[in-house]
């Protein structure tokens, strides 16, 4: 990898967010096959399509910036989903394996909350306003989905649904 411009810094964060992208198309229907709960396969559902859109918009940052795409293969996307499909794979309770999943979704999504932060701000600061405006609107439905797990969390299943603590 060769980072001798701002530029260069861009090229290789859009790639890495499109190979993340990439690694979580795969992943979001083993997840959501795990789920149990209605309210959480929903949104597993509805954001798997989301992120179709997320990696067509990078495919479209990428094409605009025409010239060598680095390769990437971004290794944090992958340790996230290996950790959900530990999960995904575990036994036992399953309002408590929701709870998990919940957990390492919305670790997938702060990454990427993180990742597109940072791509918009280069965006901004290099004048690529057409790019800028994509990851904006990826950013709010990353964020979206972040929330829409949270109200999830929150509202009420994981207190009907699974014992407190082991001994509960
Ligand atoms: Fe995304």
């Amino acid at each position: 990898m060769n980072l001798g411009t701002l530029d260069d810094v861009f090229r290789e964060q859009i790639a890495d967010l499109y190979s993340a992208e990439q690694q979580l198309i795969t992943a979001l229907p083993k997840v959501e096959a795990a789920a149990q709960n209605d309210d959480l396969k929903r949104a597993l559902r509805s954001h798997l399509e989301e992120t179709k859109g997320h990696a067509t918009r990078l495919e479209l940052i990428l094409a605009e910036l025409g010239g060598e795409i680095p390769r990437e293969h971004c290794k944090g996307m992958e340790g996230l989903l290996a950790e959900g499909d530990e999960i995904a794979s575990a036994s036992g309770d399953p309002t408590a394996k929701d709870a998990a999943l919940i957990a390492a979704a919305q670790r997938v999504e702060h990454y990427e909350i993180a990742g597109y932060g940072t791509a918009r701000a280069l965006a901004d600061h290099l004048g690529k306003a057409t790019a800028r405006d994509l990851l904006e609107q990826t950013l709010d439905e990353e964020s979206a989905a972040d929330s829409r797990l949270t109200r999830i969390a929150t509202g009420g299943f994981l207190r009907s649904g699974v014992n407190q603590a082991a001994n509960a």
